[in-house]
């Protein structure tokens, strides 16, 4: 039997609430300083202060001067795309609106162009390189959708990707289909056609288990509340569960439709309605907040305090994509929900961890460090919780356990003789 002891950890932190946790109880975090963590193969044996267990055959990480919180999971991500959208930089920074770019057959419609145009491999290896990196900065637990396909050949050929990038990485992986990511220009006067399509195309993807969400991007000009409640309701028919791009930019509706259906979360939320907050704290559905969005798009940020201050379940994510969140620093995305969304770090440790566990539906196995729990674990070279949110930009990463296995070590820098 493999055993593993992290001894000397600082402190540490991590949440004990039954999810969804909401309003105040996301700032209730338990903390122990000078700890140990004791694994056996995959799973939290023992957490304590003093090991008096024996040490035959046991590994043993020496965490002195490290903090310790439970891998991050970061629940929302497109993380397998053809290309990049640097092109379209100069005109961001001109001013032009995300939708105007969209609309003129940019963005993610150019996304698609590149998607189709690579193959299966070269997705891959580009996919790979972000999952590393996402690694590293101590994701252990990835949301990825699909959607810059369009048509179901190339949404296939993304869905096979990530099931492939999961079999063969460390971060576990949860798949999500997002046909409904923007209209085809081909489909410019058919939408009826298109929502038909998508609602077709579930039938195949579900079949052939290619994933286990369905998610629409429901916004002006995009897709309508009435044609996500459509699509949203053949997917639960189906036995899909529900994740929404909503009120990113303006409040068109969808937000109701997802809590009315019960879907697991309601993403970006920038643009939400008073009304739309209260029946979210009433529900066990996710906010799912992505700040890292609105800094770059430089766009309102989500009203996180009211959200949490009114009861509402919130977790926070990183969007990764190449047009609106071109960066794999889920670290950096939490640095903004302190500085940004106003989130205390306690609340930010529950909207990384516990939250966005329960919005994927393994808070039974993830998302918090307990006994029996799935020892997927970070050491953070952070003088505390506080430190990490605070120095922002970069990498507090100093170890990363995944099912019991250090799979992170050390960032070196290799001496030379100069
Ligand atoms: O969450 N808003 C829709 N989808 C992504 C952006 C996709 C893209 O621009 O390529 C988002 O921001
Ligand atoms: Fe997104």
């Amino acid at each position: 039997m493999s055993k593993t002891l992290i001894k000397n950890i600082k402190t540490l932190y991590t949440s004990r609430q039954v999810p969804p946790v909401k309003g105040a109880d996301m700032s209730k975090v338990y903390e122990l300083n000078n700890a140990y963590i004791l694994i056996e193969e995959d799973k939290i044996k023992e957490i304590g202060t003093l090991y008096t267990g024996n040490l035959i055959d046991t590994f043993i990480y020496d965490a002195k001067d490290l903090i310790c919180i439970p891998g991050l999971i970061d629940s929302h991500t497109h993380l397998v795309f053809g290309g990049s959208r640097e092109h379209e930089f100069s005109k961001k920074i001109a001013g032009v609106p995300y939708l105007d770019i969209l609309k003129e057959g940019g963005g993610i419609h150019s996304t698609v162009k590149q998607t189709k145009a690579a193959t299966s491999e070269v997705l891959y290896d580009q996919a790979k390189k972000s999952l590393d990196e996402m690694l590293l900065f101590g994701v252990t637990t990835l949301e990825a959708k699909s959607g810059y396909g369009l048509d179901l050949a190339t949404e296939i050929k993304q869905l096979l990707t990530l099931k492939k990038l999961n079999e063969l990485n460390p971060i576990d992986i949860l798949i999500t289909y997002l046909g409904a990511h923007a209209l085809p220009p081909k489909y410019k006067d058919k939408r009826v056609e298109f929502i038909n399509k998508v609602m077709l195309d579930l039938e195949y993807i579900k079949e052939n288990d290619l994933a286990k969400y369905v998610d629409v991007f429901c916004e002006k000009g995009v897709f309508t509340a009435l044609e996500t409640e459509k699509i949203f309701k053949r997917a639960l028919e189906l036995g899909f569960k529900l994740r929404l791009h909503s009120d990113e930019i303006e409040s068109i509706g969808g937000t109701g439709v997802a809590i009315k259906l019960k879907a697991n979360t309601v993403d970006h939320l920038m643009a939400i309605k008073d009304e739309d907050i209260t029946s979210l704290a009433k529900s066990n559905t996710i906010a799912n907040l992505l700040p890292a969005t609105s800094f770059f798009l430089n766009k309102e940020y989500a009203p996180a305090r009211k959200l949490i201050d009114q009861g509402c379940a919130v977790s926070v994510s990183s969007d990764y994509n190449p047009g609106s969140t071109p960066s794999e620093n889920y670290q950096f995305t939490l640095q903004l929900a302190g500085n940004k969304l106003r989130m205390v770090p306690y609340e930010i440790l529950t909207a990384a961890t516990i939250n966005p566990a329960y919005g994927l539906d393994i808070s039974n196995k993830v998302g918090s460090l307990e006994v029996g729990k799935q020892a997927d674990i970070l050491l953070l070279d952070a003088l505390n919780l506080d430190y990490f949110i605070y120095h922002y930009g970069i990498n507090h990463t100093r170890a990363v356990f995944k099912n019991g296995k250090l799979v992170v070590d050390n960032r070196t820098i290799i001496k030379e003789e100069i």
